[in-house]
């Protein structure tokens, strides 16, 4: 003979077995399980019982409780996935999506992140400064006298207080060599202002990477093999590199680089890349006399330094003609380089 409680448990069993939807599962869910249920019930009932009865009676009330609580839950749970899989079924999987449009990384961006790839190889870590300067930053420290040309205002951006924006990147070698005492090895990619006429090939912004390696016995060796590898690495070993003599206030030597390669469509011809020099040791006692000590002695160290053209390297990996597409965010222009 079945115990009623047995009983019980099996019609419940049955009943969450056969209900055909959640709706049907509630409803025996609070007949048996709710507060005036049948399990409840038995439970309201175990204090009418005999003492010896008790724990007999109340080890099988909680095994009934268990299973119909059990059962309700995997039959609710069947619900739930068939639901799921009901709303999959009803979704056309053979239609077109929505497109995200993810972007992609502008062409300058993408030339300077290449670029700082390569001089990380070479050991050069990532410095910064401002793009509003102090005149001495810009200019004096850099051994650029007041009467120096670049310093005119039809040449310079100059804010009321006497800052500028700056004209070059090289101020951030000051930054640099006031921040620390050599050795020093680092690259500083950024923007820069001149207010050139603006035309194909000039813009009143562009983009540098300033490179400074301070040393012991630098040379012009040392200046030559690093942009040689950097100009091979990004334009292919085919690339030929030439180093020009020129004129810097900050360097000297000063030496203009000059690239050309078969496998660039303007490959034919010379392009002027970037300038680049030996630390001027005028620089060098500048810095020293802003730090208040003699860290950058010229007698004991040496160092070489470089800017290179970003937006023009760009346009020669890149074949853009015109400087000012950079900055036009024409969607025509920069869909081509994502
Ligand atoms: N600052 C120079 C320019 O903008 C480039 C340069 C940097 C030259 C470092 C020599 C050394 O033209």
């Amino acid at each position: 003979m079945l115990h009623p409680l047995e009983q019980l448990r099996n019609d419940a069993l049955r009943e969450i077995e056969a209900a055909p939807d959640e709706k049907a599962l509630d409803a025996v869910r609070v007949r048996y399980l709710g507060k005036s249920g049948s399990v409840s019930a038995w439970g309201e009932q175990m204090k009418t019982l005999a003492k010896e009865e008790k724990p007999v009676i109340g080890k099988l009330l909680n095994e009934v409780r268990n299973a119909v609580t059990a059962a309700i839950e995997t039959r609710g749970e069947q619900f739930r996935s068939q639901k799921e899989s009901g709303a999959l079924a009803k979704l056309d999987i053979s239609l077109p999506g929505t497109p995200h449009e993810i972007g992609g990384l502008h062409p300058l961006t993408q030339m300077l992140e290449r670029s700082i790839q390569i001089f990380r190889r070479m050991g050069f870590a990532l410095a910064d400064g401002p793009d509003i300067e102090t005149e001495w930053h810009c200019f004096d420290a850099l051994n650029t006298p007041p009467d120096h040309p670049a310093r005119n205002e039809q040449d310079t951006f100059y804010l009321a207080d006497g800052r500028l924006l700056r004209t070059h990147t090289s101020t951030v070698q000051i930054h640099a060599m006031q921040a620390a005492p050599p050795p020093i090895r680092v690259i500083a990619p950024g923007a820069a202002y001149r207010r050139d006429e603006v035309d194909a090939t000039h813009n009143a912004q562009f983009h540098q990477i300033e490179g400074l390696y301070v040393d012991e016995n630098v040379s012009v060796a040392d200046l030559k093999g690093s942009l040689e590898f950097f100009m091979r690495e990004l334009f292919g070993p085919d690339t030929a590199v030439q180093f020009r003599p020129h004129y810097f206030p900050f360097t000297e030597p000063s030496l203009e680089i000059y690239v050309k390669s078969k496998a660039l469509k303007r490959g034919e011809q010379w392009i002027e890349v970037a300038g680049s020099g030996m630390v001027h040791p005028a620089v060098f006692e500048a810095v020293n006399k802003a730090r208040g000590d003699d860290a950058y002695d010229p007698e004991k160290w040496t160092g070489y330094a470089f800017g290179l053209g970003m937006d023009r390297l760009a346009m020669i990996l890149f074949d853009i003609p015109d400087i000012r597409l950079f900055a036009q965010n024409d969607l025509r222009f920069l869909r081509q380089f994502a």
